[in-house]
């Protein structure tokens, strides 16, 4: 009896806190049921052996985004997914990025015209903001957050980009009312533009001279400074590509105190350091990032986050520029490294490597790969139940994990961006994600792509407060510590 369109037989699935081995039916492109013995599907695939992991969630990518100085982005929609689901992933989140003169509405039909037609996986949208005025604030965020777009990104940092901190808790308290996500890059931009002048006016133009003028101080600082902020709101908010141990700290002391703090890092933090900025002539373009790869000691206050839950999301935050006059080298052979595009690839790897050094070490339990993975970016951004588990009713969204696959990562052969080279090249994986299900489409299998571009759908995300426990007020928030006073 045929009871499912198809089922996976005795494979061992994960949640964030089970691990169990069951057959599981789909139906319609959702779970249907999980159980023993489950009744035939007109296809099945036998997992035995194998791990049966939710889809990841890549929640912080950058996909066909215009920039402010010609450099290009790489991946449009078709690549960058593409690329995510040869790793693991079924769900991105991109930024629609606004555009000065053009009102949000009109930035996201156009990154809507760019997704639709194009996207392999599903995918929602997170904004950029970079003029929060009183039109955007009052008018049109509350629009986009009607459409399913509940989350944006702020910027402390970068010329046309950055807000000071009045504008930060005028934000900060829309965020709130509004039930928004607030996500902020978090490095000081006076710091950054004092260090680099000093290394700039002393001949100091090599790549390696960015991880020194992006200090640890300057995201530290900004990352206190960001805290302080939405303590004062009561605003919950999200601390995006934290580098290194101070910040991670600062999240982790915000948190400890019952604020409504959250901490995202990115493989770059865990796999490259501030060295490889240092690699022979303009190679150490290709890890210019920001904040940068920091070191060793770095590194391990990451996993330390990772494991002890200061970090709730585990992204990409894959900013694909080639390494050529298109991208990295915008500025000509010999830019400064003031001049270089920042921002490494990552789509494709960050699941295969958490899942390598993380858990394939011990360092992490499969339930916290998944939680890192899907499950937690998926509450946050209020995608779950739908995305980010494995559970009946949710979208069959599942990536079929062989965990003692061996693989040497090799650019030209295994990966499927645009971007050209690898931060990762050569290194040694083991785990990798074999067979991808998108809504119980079969995306990839035996290392082919199964599925057209236009077939991932736009995701609405609900307001990610439904998901995320309510903390206590902050006195300066509470109108009754206030004189009665209501400051936001
Ligand atoms: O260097 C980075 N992180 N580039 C991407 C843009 C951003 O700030 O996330
Ligand atoms: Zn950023
Ligand atoms: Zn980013």
């Amino acid at each position: 009896m045929v009871n499912f369109d198809l089922v996976l037989r005795n494979g061992t699935c994960a949640t964030t806190s089970d691990t169990f081995q069951a057959d599981i039916g789909i139906k319609g492109g959702r779970i249907a049921a999980i159980g023993e013995s489950l009744p035939g599907g007109a296809r099945e695939i036998d997992a035995t052996g194998k791990l049966i992991l939710p889809g990841g969630v890549d929640s912080h990518c950058h996909l066909a985004q215009e920039t402010v100085d010609g450099v290009q982005c790489a991946d449009d929609f078709e690549s960058g997914t593409r690329s995510a689901a040869f790793g693991g992933t079924t769900t991105v989140m991109p930024f629609a990025m606004q555009q000065p003169g053009k009102t949000l509405g009109e930035t996201v039909a156009a990154y809507h015209a760019l997704a639709g037609p194009k996207a392999i996986i599903d995918y929602g949208f997170h904004l950029i903001l970079r003029d929060p005025n009183p039109q955007v604030l009052g008018q049109e965020l509350p629009t986009m957050i009607e459409q399913g777009i509940t989350s944006f990104k702020v910027y402390m940092t970068y010329d046309t980009f950055k807000l000071d901190d009045y504008e930060l808790l005028t934000v900060l308290s829309a965020a709130r009312s509004l039930g928004a996500m607030m996500m902020v890059h978090a490095e000081n931009d006076d710091i950054i533009h004092w260090l680099s002048e000093k290394l700039t006016v002393g001949g100091h133009r090599a790549p390696k001279y960015h991880a020194i003028a992006h200090a640890r101080i300057a995201e530290s600082e900004a990352t206190r400074r960001a805290i302080d902020l939405a303590s004062l709101t009561d605003t919950p908010m999200l601390i995006v590509h934290v580098s290194d141990e101070a910040a991670t700290n600062a999240i982790r002391s915000a948190q400890t105190a019952g604020l409504k703090i959250f901490g995202e890092t990115c493989p770059q933090y865990l796999f490259l350091t501030a060295d490889d900025l240092d690699r022979d002539g303009m190679e150490g373009a290709k890890y210019c990032c920001s904040p940068p790869p920091r070191d060793t000691a770095g590194q391990e206050a990451i996993w330390r986050g990772l494991k002890n839950g200061t970090f709730q999301v585990f992204s990409s935050d894959h900013a694909p520029y080639r390494f050529d006059q298109t991208g990295k080298l915008r500025y000509g052979p010999n830019a400064s490294f003031t001049e270089l595009a920042n921002g490494v690839p990552g789509l494709e790897l960050r699941l295969p490597l958490l899942f390598s050094e993380g858990v394939n070490t011990g360092r992490l339990t499969v339930n916290e790969f998944v939680a890192l993975a899907a499950t937690n970016a998926a509450k946050l951004y209020g995608l779950h139940p739908r995305k980010g588990t494995i559970a009946v009713g949710a979208d069959a969204d599942l990536a079929i994990w062989d965990p003692d696959k061996k693989v040497t990562v090799q650019y030209e052969t295994m990966i499927h961006d645009n971007v050209g080279f690898t931060p990762y090249e050569g290194r040694q994986l083991t785990g990798w994600p074999e067979t991808v299900l998108s809504r119980g489409r079969i995306v990839i299998e035996d290392a082919t792509l199964c599925a057209t571009p236009g077939s991932g759908v736009f995701l609405d995300c609900a307001k990610p407060d439904s998901a995320i426990p309510s903390g206590r007020l902050h006195p300066e928030a509470n109108p009754a510590e206030n004189g009665g006073a209501r400051l936001i």
